[in-house]
Formats: C-alpha cells, sequence, structure tokens
C-alpha cells in the first residue's frame, strides 16, 4: 500500500477524513505518520488514537517561518518511514526546496477557497469579507508558492445571506472532508 505522510498544525478534521477514507476501503492507502509543528495539536491524538506514529516538528523556535533544517529533518523523517505522497492538512507553513525537492510532485494540498482566489490565512473570512456569492476548497500540488501550484480538484460551495466566516468554514469542510482522500486516492494512481 502507499504510504502517505500527514502534515497539519491544528484538529485535523481533514486527516480524519483521509483514515476515514483508508478504514471503508475507498483510499487505498495507509498513513505511515503525521507531523505537526504544534505540539498542543489535536491532529496528533488522533493520530496517537489511531496507533499512528505522531511526531512534532521543531521550528526551532520560529513562530511563523519553516526554517531550512527542519524542513530538511521533517523529509529525512518522512523518508524513513517510507512515504510515497505527503499530505498537508491544516497545515500553516510554507514548504519549501528541502521538501520539495525530496517529493517532487508528491506533495499536496487543501485550500478553503476556489483557488486562486483568496489564497493565504483564514481564505473563508477573506470570502465573506469580500461579499463572495460562492466559495469552496481547492486540492493541489505544493510548488513552493503560497497556495500555488497545480489544480487536482475543486468543490463548490454557495456563500448565504447572513454567513459568518465559521458558519461558511463549517460549509466548506464538509465539502473538504468528500474532496481531499479522492482526490488524494487520483495523485496515488500516478504514482503506481
Ligand atoms: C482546513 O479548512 C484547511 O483547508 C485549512 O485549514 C483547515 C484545517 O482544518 N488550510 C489552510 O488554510 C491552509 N492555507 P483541519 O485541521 O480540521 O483539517
Amino acid at each position: 500500500l502507499p504510504k502517505l505522510g500527514i502534515l497539519g498544525s491544528g484538529s485535523g478534521s481533514n486527516c480524519q477524513s483521509i483514515h476515514d477514507a483508508i478504514r471503508s476501503g475507498a483510499l487505498k492507502a495507509e498513513i505511515a505518520v503525521v507531523m505537526s509543528d504544534n505540539p498542543d495539536a489535536y491532529i496528533l491524538e488522533r493520530a496517537r488514537s489511531w496507533g499512528v506514529p505522531a511526531e512534532v516538528i521543531d521550528c526551532a523556535g520560529f513562530k511563523t517561518k519553516f526554517p531550512e533544517e527542519s524542513q530538511e529533518a521533517v523529509a529525512a523523517r518522512l523518508k524513513e518511514y517510507g512515504v510515497d505522497c505527503v499530505c498537508l492538512a491544516g497545515f500553516m507553513r510554507l514548504v519549501k526546496s528541502p521538501l520539495l525537492q525530496a517529493f517532487p510532485s508528491r506533495i499536496v494540498n487543501i485550500h478553503p477557497s476556489l483557488l486562486p482566489a483568496f489564497p493565504g490565512l483564514h481564505a473563508w473570512e477573506q470570502a465573506v469579507h469580500a461579499g463572495a456569492e460562492e466559495s469552496g476548497c481547492t486540492v493541489h500540488y505544493v510548488d513552493g508558492g503560497m497556495d500555488t501550484g497545480p489544480i487536482l480538484g475543486q468543490a463548490r460551495v454557495p456563500v448565504l445571506p447572513g454567513d459568518t466566516p465559521e458558519s461558511l468554514h463549517a460549509r466548506i469542510q464538509v465539502e473538504e472532508h468528500r474532496l481531499y482522500p479522492a482526490m488524494i486516492a487520483r495523485v496515488l494512481e500516478t504514482l503506481e
């Protein structure tokens, strides 16, 4: 089975959807390791509860930067676990060359907007504040830019009157949890 390495900084609901898709047989893969830059992230607890190795990424005290040494260490660790495909699931640091070089065309991300609209932080809030009538989510290959890289797939949701950033994000997340496992399955097919 192809091995996934999942990187996340937060609650890990997308990681959960990947785990669920594997359990149901819809996604033929295994999660080899979950890594987080945030030692308190719930994503790590989820992994532990499944018996999946959960590791903290040392970012040398940097709050938002992902230092090159840390990326090298993460790449080495992912290789040790035999990871074939790296899935960013709510990972809030910019992945750059040490990791990209180690996993060319093998790192994917999910972003909560219809890229190229609303890259960056709090995309759901950006959509509400911009008065967008529609938003959604995008799965794309990671290329070192901020939410750039070739798009694998998107799902759309309406922005409804009275939506708050939170209510829109909740609607987007329902679609994320469907889209991401399906797009990962497609990426894995290309690696076979
Ligand atoms: C998700 O909505 C994901 O698309 C977003 O963070 C959330 C993480 O939720 N990612 C980004 O904004 C990356 N730019 P989760 O931890 O429950 O999967």
